[in-house]
């Protein structure tokens, strides 16, 4: 196993394939800033022959991004890896990432060619893409649904075509953790000279696994793990990369392996990719939702408030918030209340003054979800109290 995982951020082109997103030049590049500060190894900032602005787009940052490599997707047919190397060919560390479909169903229905065509292409394409660039990724699209004897032979005569990242995709988000993960170690034992590349992993959420399924990979020698900010992408969504992170960071002792992402950027990339693209992030997602950190019910509090670990396993600091939040509801306790009235500034009230206003707390919040500061400064307004300092 790799000691450091690469982490490939497809935010600007699996993730712009989310229904009703479509970011412009400025938009994309603005993000591409901020994943170089995350600390992404490579970005692939769109799929150049898709649209004029997307081929600006990817030229935009690969002109700009310094501090990643900077890919962009083609098909393998000619005249899209043509495109491809014109719009990075500016970049510091450019890639050529090529595609086409290894399964039965895509290749009986979509594709409508034999193996021994597909596999002749693949092999045609990567030698093309390596004429103009040293970096070039072929992915196995649907490779989790390939006939694992045709898989391992595509790879291993591409490797010999010079690729030097093998994407292996979950394209349908079909597969389990325990098959992909047993699908990883087969690929590493079986095809020969597959140490001199990485193995990447492309995980779709259709059915919630992306981010364990991707988990699964890295511990059966995936080097590399392809995902995006808020598990944005095509239908359900690709790997969520803050929860990659984060599970590999918070349970160090069991995965044993780095990467190079500043997780206190996790947060502010987060936010920005959701204000850019429009697709808010729901409140109980893990990582980055409102309430990831937040805590309601008074056994809960008083934990947290005596010590944190009782019931976080992250601190909200390691991916940049400045806290943790106690939100006050019907199942909120006197120490949570309390805690509440000294960070708005009520330190003189007396014990008395203190019970009373925790009652009126109480019946407030049986009719209302939450109560909000501006509720509890009405209540000590009520006279239940003496003025804050
Ligand atoms: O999901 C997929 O298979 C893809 C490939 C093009 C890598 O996005
Ligand atoms: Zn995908």
């Amino acid at each position: 196993m790799s000691s450091r995982i690469k982490i490939f951020d497809t935010t600007l082109r699996d993730g712009e394939q989310t229904p009703g997103v479509n970011l412009n030049i400025q938009e994309k590049l603005e993000i591409a800033r901020q994943l170089e500060k995350l600390g992404v190894d490579v970005i692939e900032a769109g799929f150049a022959i898709a649209s004029p602005g997307d081929f600006e787009a990817v030229k935009a940052v690969s002109e700009n991004i310094k501090n990643a490599t900077v890919a962009s997707l083609a098909r393998a047919v000619e005249k899209d890896i043509d495109r491809a190397w014109e719009a990075v060919k500016g970049a510091e560390s450019p890639r050529i990432h090529t595609f086409i479909a290894t399964s039965d169903i895509h290749l009986k229905y979509k594709l409508k060619m034999t193996e021994d065509e597909v596999l002749e292409r693949a092999i045609a394409m990567v030698k093309y893409a390596k004429k103009y660039c040293s970096d070039v990724e072929f992915s196995a699209e649907d490779a989790s649904r390939t006939r694992i004897e045709f898989l391992i032979k595509v790879i291993e005569e591409v490797i010999k075509a010079g690729a030097t990242v093998i994407n292996i995709p979950d394209t349908v988000g079909y597969t389990t953790p325990a098959e992909f993960g047993n699908m990883i170690r087969t690929i590493k034992e079986k095809v020969s000279n597959i140490d001199k590349v990485d193995i990447s992993v492309h995980c779709h959420n259709d059915l919630g696994l992306a981010v364990a399924n991707s988990l699964a990979a890295v511990m059966n020698g995936a080097t590399q793990v392809e995902c995006t900010i808020n598990g944005l992408g095509e239908r359900a969504g690709n790997a969520a990369l803050e929860e990659i992170i984060m599970g590999i960071d918070t349970r160090k002792d069991f995965y044993k392996i780095g990467h190079k992402i500043d997780t206190r950027q996790i947060y502010r990339t987060s936010k920005l990719v959701s204000s850019l693209t429009g697709i808010t992030v729901q409140p109980n997602k893990a990582i980055v939702g409102a309430n990831a950190f937040a805590h309601e019910s008074g056994i809960h509090q008083h934990g947290v408030l005596s010590e944190k670990s009782t019931y976080e396993i992250m601190k909200p600091e390691s991916i940049g918030l400045s806290q943790n939040r106690m939100v006050l509801g019907k199942l909120s306790g006197r120490h949570a209340f309390e805690e509440r009235l000294k960070e708005m500034g009520y330190t003189t009230l007396t014990p008395e003054a203190i019970q009373k206003a925790f009652e009126k707390f109480k019946s407030l919040a049986d009719k209302k979800k939450v109560v909000l500061d501006k509720d509890i400064e009405a209540l000590i307004e009520e006279k239940v109290s003496e003025v804050p300092e």
